[in-house]
């Protein structure tokens, strides 16, 4: 028995591949012996973040936006194309959006976020779970955030988007009754990326962000994450978790503990 989760020869598809927790994941997913889908809309930087994967990993990159049905529906027919099916789907891709108050916020800024963060995720769904209801089997992890969890000053829409994204896993969840699909939610608390720095950027108005100890002193674990940080998903991936559906986990060193 291996004392690591193991995903061995697991067709993983994951959006947002190219970005900071993206990449993370699809090298984790591959270094637990995953195969690779990585999807995002920046084709170079896929190609970065696929280059050191191990060899098991058979990394396939397809560049797609997440908003446009027809890409998506490409996206998940060029995975069965290659590996003949989708049994890990991570459905990650997500943006920060503008960062100001409702009364200053644009209402095609509002739109743009909800198309990324909530049709973008609904649409993976709509087209990946047909493929794993037929095989009777796979599991979906959504990112959401424990901005989905919470009110967060100045990202309103955002904050709304991934509280969506927690109501689609868990009727998700429900809508795969009696299968062998399982639809659970990661909510990163934050992670020391590019969204996080643009977010406290933001929200000082283009003052010096507050020093980084004030930052974490609402953390218990005193730190911001790593996105190397994700083995959840390696574990909700895996059949370990065979009996984990309709859950959202928050990976968040312990910020939202009341
Ligand atoms: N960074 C954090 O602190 C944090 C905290 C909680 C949740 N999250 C969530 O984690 C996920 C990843 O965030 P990240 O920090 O890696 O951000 P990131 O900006 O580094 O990566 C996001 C990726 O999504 C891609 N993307 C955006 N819109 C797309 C579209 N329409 N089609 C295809 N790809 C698109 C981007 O090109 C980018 O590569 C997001 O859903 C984010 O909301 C991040």
């Amino acid at each position: 028995m291996p004392d690591r989760i193991r995903l061995d020869g697991k067709v993983a598809v994951v959006t947002g591949a190219a970005g900071v927790i993206g990449s993370a994941t699809i090298r984790l997913l591959a270094e637990r012996g995953a195969r690779i889908v990585a999807v995002d809309r920046r084709g170079a930087d896929l190609k970065t973040a696929v280059k050191d994967l191990p060899a098991s990993a058979e990394a396939l990159t397809v560049e797609a936006d997440v908003t446009r049905e027809d890409e998506v529906a490409d996206y998940v027919r060029a995975a069965v194309d290659k590996f003949g099916t989708v049994d890990v789907f991570y459905n990650n891709a997500g943006i920060e959006g503008d960062i100001k108050p409702i009364w200053e916020y644009s209402l095609e800024s509002f739109r743009k976020v909800i198309d990324v963060n909530v049709v973008g995720v609904f649409l993976g769904m709509k087209h990946v779970l047909p493929v794993m209801l037929k095989q009777n089997k796979g599991s979906i992890i959504n990112t959401a955030s424990i901005a989905g969890l919470m009110g967060s000053p100045k990202i309103a829409v955002y904050s709304a988007s991934k509280h969506a994204v927690i109501g689609l896993t868990k009727t998700a969840s429900w809508e795969c009754t009696g299968t062998g699909v399982r639809v659970n939610c990661v909510c990163p608390g934050m992670i020391d990326s590019r969204m996080l720095s643009t977010i406290l950027q933001g929200r000082s108005g283009g003052n010096e962000p507050p020093p980084m100890d004030r930052i974490v002193d609402r953390i218990p674990a005193r730190r911001l994450g790593q996105a190397s940080e994700a083995a959840i998903v390696a574990f909700l991936a895996s059949d370990d978790a065979s009996y984990v559906s309709g859950s959202h986990y928050t990976v968040d060193g312990g910020r939202t503990a009341a």
